[in-house]
């Protein structure tokens, strides 16, 4: 099996990539040094290496590099900067809802996806839409306040 050059758009940047089949996108992303994309399980169960792939939130682990040629990737260092923080970025660490922060960089891609769908959910909702997403530390109501919180903001 010979290698594939496949175009990755991250964070607005393109790269070419020459890549093998069995390649997954977790690894192509870490390879070319997005290392907030975090490697957890790589099964699937723990949301750690979340990235919105064409908007959508999605396991970057069980994504193959080939299936993203083309599509647009973000991560979370795509949503904002320690400058100018998103919203979200900015909520969680106003409530503590970082500790360890492993798991921080898959929450705040799931919880784009949630905010960009629904923009003021419920408390029922966000839970839902963080279930994916594991975290050892905070006990998850932080969490659930950070995203209230910034989905407030984001209304003002
Ligand atoms: S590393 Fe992908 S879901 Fe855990
Ligand atoms: S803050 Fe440590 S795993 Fe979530």
């Amino acid at each position: 099996m010979q290698p594939k050059v496949i175009t990755l758009k991250v964070n607005g940047r393109r790269h070419a990539v020459a890549s093998m089949p069995n390649v997954t996108l977790l690894y192509a992303l870490r390879d070319l040094g997005y290392t907030d994309v975090k490697n957890g399980c790589e099964k699937g169960d723990c949301g750690a290496c979340a990235v919105l792939l064409n908007g959508k939130a999605v396991n970057s682990c069980l994504v193959l590099a080939w299936q993203a040629d083309g599509a647009e990737i973000v991560t979370n260092a795509g949503l904002g900067t320690l400058d100018r923080p998103h919203p979200l970025q900015a909520a969680f660490a106003d409530t503590g809802a970082i500790q360890c922060g492993y798991c921080t960089p898959g929450m705040l891609i799931s919880a784009k996806a949630l905010l960009d769908a629904t923009p003021h959910p419920s408390d029922g909702e966000i839970r839902e839409a963080l279930s994916g997403n594991l975290c050892r530390c905070t006990g998850y109501d932080h969490i659930i306040e950070a995203v209230q919180l910034a989905a407030e903001r984001m209304g003002e």
